[in-house]
């Protein structure tokens, strides 16, 4: 393919992408099962000979893009999913087109210096120690992972045991508190470091999915502690202030999942929610989340920035690479610089910026749930951030109005299961949802009740 032929193609995905966009806000929020069935086309066997690249393109577009769910739209309220910021997103169709490999300095200096300014803002406007390390990952998944892998690595250190060199056999066992609450994907990383399922203590929470502090089970240096910033149901905090400085001074670690609420911090109206946060040991939170950064894009900030590219370290004879090097922070070794989308949209908003994305989202919550308990559906939750958590009054009627509603394909949102009982979680997140489609949301719901 000859450069012409290059920017043709690209031009003719711009254009492709231009329509789609175009159409977002009125697509259906879930697609239709024709389109799903149309899926096919994408979905035979492997080709033989090659396709005219548009050709490759005009299949993904014609058969792909009817069987998308809008989630770049207003009217999506599942999975605290959020429409992507159009800064976010161009700067990555801009740096597809540099295609770094973003390891470090040497593969990319660009990248190096636009990921460690985006990691040093990043502290700045979560008010994290400024110290701290920070890994651009996948995802708040990934992040937790190395999170958990370097708090193990840092507690047996400081118990004498070098985890590198000798492995886990015969290692003082490091235990795992975890709030009953806890989201899957810690208790996924968990599970794949080891710690084993059974081997897991919880914490219990209260009716709001918050850990009690009096109940608290015992900690010590040979523990981590799993705390939440934003519990996935409710979106509510942990009592961070109440528990953090007694699991420091026990001597154990502590990590905070905060994959959406630890945007809270960026805001004078709800950081509150988050005080003493700070004191933690390592946190993780997801740009495609609260700031809208299109997947994937999340972090992982540690205290301890040395113990952190020393677990993380991936040098080699030919790859060496500064202590900060991206990887030296994160899972992966070849990677495109997940930061960069986190850059381009704290640059974009500023911290102002930022400040009126979460307080928006929350308020649109509030009005959300307003809305809901004037129309006779039931709020389970005190909506301190962007979650409104509702049931109606018996389960059948909860999961067949969650049927109903999702099937209209106007709006979607996704059921869940609340202190036992079916309930469905709405989670405003995008950027591009206003007054006027919350109301929209209640007029769906009315519709159904
Ligand atoms: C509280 C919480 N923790 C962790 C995760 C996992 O995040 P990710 O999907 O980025 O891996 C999520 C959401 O999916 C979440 O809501």
């Amino acid at each position: 393919m000859d450069l012409q032929a290059e920017l043709s193609l690209l031009a003719e995905a711009d254009a492709r992408a231009a329509q789609y966009l175009k159409s977002i806000n009125v697509r259906p929020a879930f697609p239709s099962q024709q389109s799903i069935k149309n899926l096919d086309a994408l979905v035979g066997a492997l080709p033989q000979s090659p396709s005219d690249p548009k050709q490759t393109l005009a299949l993904l577009d014609e058969y792909g893009g009817p069987a998308t769910v809008a989630s770049n739209g207003p009217n999506y309220f599942g999975f605290v999913i959020g429409a992507s910021l159009p800064v976010a997103a161009a700067a990555e169709r801009l740096a597809a087109s540099w295609d770094q490999c973003a390891s470090s300095h040497v593969n990319s200096p660009a990248m190096a210096a636009i990921e460690k300014t985006a990691g040093t803002w990043l502290l700045d406007v979560l008010d994290l120690p400024k110290q701290s390390g920070v890994g651009f990952g996948t995802s708040a998944t990934a992040c937790g992972l190395s999170c958990l892998a370097i708090a193990r690595t840092g507690l047996l250190e400081r118990l004498g045991w070098d985890l590198s060199a000798k492995g886990l056999t015969g290692a003082p066992e490091i235990r795992v508190v975890v709030p009953v609450s806890v989201h899957i994907t810690i208790k996924k990383a968990l599970r794949l470091l080891g710690f084993g399922m059974d081997r897991i203590v919880y914490a219990p929470v209260d009716q709001n999915g918050r850990v009690i502090p009096d109940q608290l089970p015992p900690l010590n240096d040979r523990t981590i502690l799993c705390l939440q910033a934003g519990e996935v149901n409710t979106g509510e905090f942990d009592p961070f202030t109440n528990i953090i400085p007694v699991a420091k001074a026990a001597g154990a670690w502590v990590h905070i999942d905060g994959a959406f609420g630890l945007w809270a911090r960026a805001s004078r109206n709800y950081n509150h929610l988050t005080n003493g946060v700070e004191l933690a040991d390592s946190w993780t939170t997801d740009g495609h989340k609260w700031l809208n950064t299109p997947y994937d894009s999340a972090v992982a900030i540690c205290r301890d920035k040395t113990l952190m590219a020393k677990t993380l370290n991936a040098d080699a004879v030919y790859a060496q690479g500064e202590e900060d090097a991206q990887k030296n922070l994160t899972l992966e070794f070849s990677r495109r610089a997940r930061g960069l989308s986190f850059w381009a949209a704290l640059h974009s908003l500023g911290r102002d910026g930022v400040e009126e994305l979460v307080d928006r989202y929350c308020n649109l919550a509030t009005r959300l749930a307003a809305g809901c308990r004037e129309i006779g559906v039931p709020v389970h939750n005190r909506v301190v951030l962007n979650q409104v958590l509702c049931a109606l009054d018996n389960e059948e009627k909860t999961k067949s109005f969650v049927s109903a509603v999702q099937a209209s394909g106007k709006v979607w949102f996704g059921p869940t299961v609340w202190r036992g009982k079916a309930a469905f979680r709405l989670s405003v997140s995008s950027w591009k949802t206003t007054e006027d489609h919350i109301d929209g949301l209640i007029e769906e719901f009315v519709r159904f009740l």
